[in-house]
């Protein structure tokens, strides 16, 4: 059965649009946000909003959870689950893999099927319904899911049992965050040897070494528009960390490169810049 009645959990950057795409969709749509007005903000794309989680879950026939992390998922889960009775949750929100484990036990304990389904693009893909769908979860839960992920993402990738579809997540962070930060730095260093970093962003432009996303987080930091928000630095850092967990603790590696990229964003973030897009990482490498 396809799902009709979706509870959105989490309005935020990337909650919002998915929950507007869906009512675009003619999905039924409840959504739920801790802070209400930014879900009432939602109400004239004609999406409801419910006053709790378990409000927005019940009798729903799938749960997305797109919230800012595992303790920000845990906080609402139980309520959720509960009220749902049944439904699919789709776990969207970036979180690590004990917590997707954690996770998964919840869903088993409320008779909910767990789809562990992190996101891969950003705030303006969420606007275009042009996210990629890195699915993970038992082979029934396909169905229900795939109408949903159909009207959020231009691409749907079932990638195995629930924790693969984070696992995936995990390692294309890892090479994201690792190329933001190589980009933060070298344009630094070519204020810094006095070298044009606009001349550096024009050679890299369509060389094999180069790549679109450096030309669009380029032009961000050299036309210092880094309030310009699609993923919050803060979020970011919370991603370096579970990259530098996941290599250390689950993949038995001796990594040196995660360290040094959640170094980066925590220093950073410790500079005042955790609100803003997450190319001021590029702050942690000039002078402050
Ligand atoms: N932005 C991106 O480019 C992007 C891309 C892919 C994946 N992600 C991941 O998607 C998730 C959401 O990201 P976002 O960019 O939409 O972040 P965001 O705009 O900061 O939204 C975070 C959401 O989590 C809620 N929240 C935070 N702590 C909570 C708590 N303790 N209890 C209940 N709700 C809580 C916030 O509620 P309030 O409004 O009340 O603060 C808000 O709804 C994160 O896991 C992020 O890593 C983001």
């Amino acid at each position: 059965m396809a799902a009709r009645t979706v509870a959105v959990l989490g309005t935020g950057i990337m909650g919002a649009p998915i929950a507007r795409n869906l009512a675009a969709a003619r999905v039924e749509v409840r959504a739920w946000n801790r802070t209400r007005e930014k879900a009432e903000a939602l109400a004239e794309d004609g999406v409801e909003v419910a006053g709790s989680p378990g409000e927005a879950a019940e009798g729903a026939d799938a749960v997305i959870t797109m919230l800012a992390d595992g303790d920000a998922v845990r906080a609402v889960a139980q309520e959720a689950l509960e009220a749902s009775g049944g439904a699919v949750w789709l776990q969207t929100s970036t979180v690590g893999l004990a917590e997707t484990r954690e996770l998964a036990q919840l869903a088993d304990a409320a008779n909910v099927q767990f789809v562990d389904s992190p996101l891969l693009g950003t705030k303006g893909p969420a606007e275009q319904a042009k996210l990629t769908v890195l699915a993970s979860g038992p082979d029934e839960a396909r169905e229900p899911s795939d109408r949903v992920f159909e009207a959020i993402g231009q691409k749907t990738l079932w990638l195995g049992q629930a924790g693969a579809g984070t696992r995936m997540k995990l390692v294309l962070n890892g090479w994201l965050l690792a190329l933001t930060s190589a980009l933060g730095e070298s344009l630094a260093l070519a204020q810094g040897l006095g070298v044009e970093p606009a001349t550096f962003l024009e050679i890299l432009d369509g060389a094999p070494m180069g790549s679109p996303y450096a030309q669009t987080k380029g032009r961000l930091i050299l036309e210092d528009r880094l309030d310009e928000v699609s993923f919050p630095l803060r979020l970011a850092e919370k991603d370096a960390r579970l990259v530098a967990e996941a290599a250390t603790l689950e993949a038995g590696l001796e990594p040196e490169l995660a360290p040094a990229v959640q170094a980066l964003f925590a220093k950073a973030v410790a500079r005042g810049h955790g609100e803003r897009d997450m190319a001021a990482v590029y702050r942690a490498s000039t002078a402050e």
